[in-house]
């Protein structure tokens, strides 16, 4: 994608990555709308940042994803990105029974949401000369964090998710790009903003957006320090970045 001039639409954008990209993106002369369900958290965004709009939305609920798909494309028909950032981590135990309603919470959100997101937004990015859809994965979805299997599963799926329709939608005007953000500083799990293992939120933007900006034809964004899992069953050292990642497991 272009790093400017666009109508970006980034429900998942309250903190985080989602956040940080968002402020940078409307600084490199896009449009931005940010979307999520901490409407208190909308407000004193769009507060101290003019010129960033703002959605409520539920992706785990497919009428508030209807509804705000249809607001947002009302108020922003040249919309022409959307970035599916919005997730959620949880740990889980599956050597015990409690683990199943977790599992479905997070596939909820972070499969179902994504596929219901793009099926709200297709006609509206097929009906744009130059669009995209940005999906967001994990370092996760290549190398497994013991602690988090559903979370890893879910982020593989959204992997295959995007290399498949990037098939399909070969001969459109909609690109498929995959974020694979490594382990970063946010809120989304406890501890992980204060965690060393983890990269600083701000210089993992600035990097996103630099290789935004070169590589604007990058089917996937992989910054530096994602590749030791992205990569490690391609350098046939699969065996060995599980055993250190789960070792350096901060949770
Ligand atoms: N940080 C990392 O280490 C890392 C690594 C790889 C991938 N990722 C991915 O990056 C994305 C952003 O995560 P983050 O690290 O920036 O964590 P974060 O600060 O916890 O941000 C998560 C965002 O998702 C939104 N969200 C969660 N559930 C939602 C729902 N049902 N409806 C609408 N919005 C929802 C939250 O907004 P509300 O709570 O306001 O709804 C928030 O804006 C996630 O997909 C995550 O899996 C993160």
């Amino acid at each position: 994608m272009q790093i400017t001039g666009n109508t970006v639409f980034i429900p998942g954008a309250t903190s985080g990555i989602g956040l940080a990209l968002a402020r940078r993106l409307h600084a490199a002369g896009n449009t931005v709308i940010i979307g999520g369900r901490r409407t208190e958290l909308l407000e004193s965004i769009a507060a101290d940042e003019p010129g960033l709009h703002t959605v409520r939305i539920d992706t785990a609920d497919p009428a508030s994803i209807e509804a705000a798909a249809k607001q947002v494309i009302a108020e922003h028909p040249e919309l022409n990105v959307l970035i599916t950032m919005a997730g959620v981590m949880r740990g889980e135990d599956w050597t015990g029974p409690d683990f199943v309603a977790t599992a479905e919470e997070i596939i909820t959100t972070n499969v179902l949401g994504p596929i219901r997101l793009i099926g709200a937004f297709i006609e509206q990015l097929r009906s744009r000369p130059d669009a995209t859809i940005m999906t967001v994965s994990s370092g996760l979805a290549f190398t497994p964090l013991r602690v988090t299997p559903t979370y890893n599963a879910s982020k593989a799926a959204i992997h295959m998710l995007s290399e498949s329709i990037r098939l399909q939608l070969a001969d459109t005007g909609v690109r498929v790009v995959e974020l694979v953000p490594p382990a970063v500083r946010t809120s989304l799990m406890p501890g992980q903003e204060e965690s060393d293992f983890a990269m600083p939120l701000d210089a993992f933007a600035d990097e996103v957006m630099g290789l935004i900006e070169s590589q604007p034809d990058a089917t996937e964004i992989q910054v530096e320090n994602v590749k030791f899992l992205r990569y490690a069953e391609v350098r046939g050292e699969y065996d060995q970045t599980v055993a250190m990642l789960n070792r350096l497991d901060p949770h």
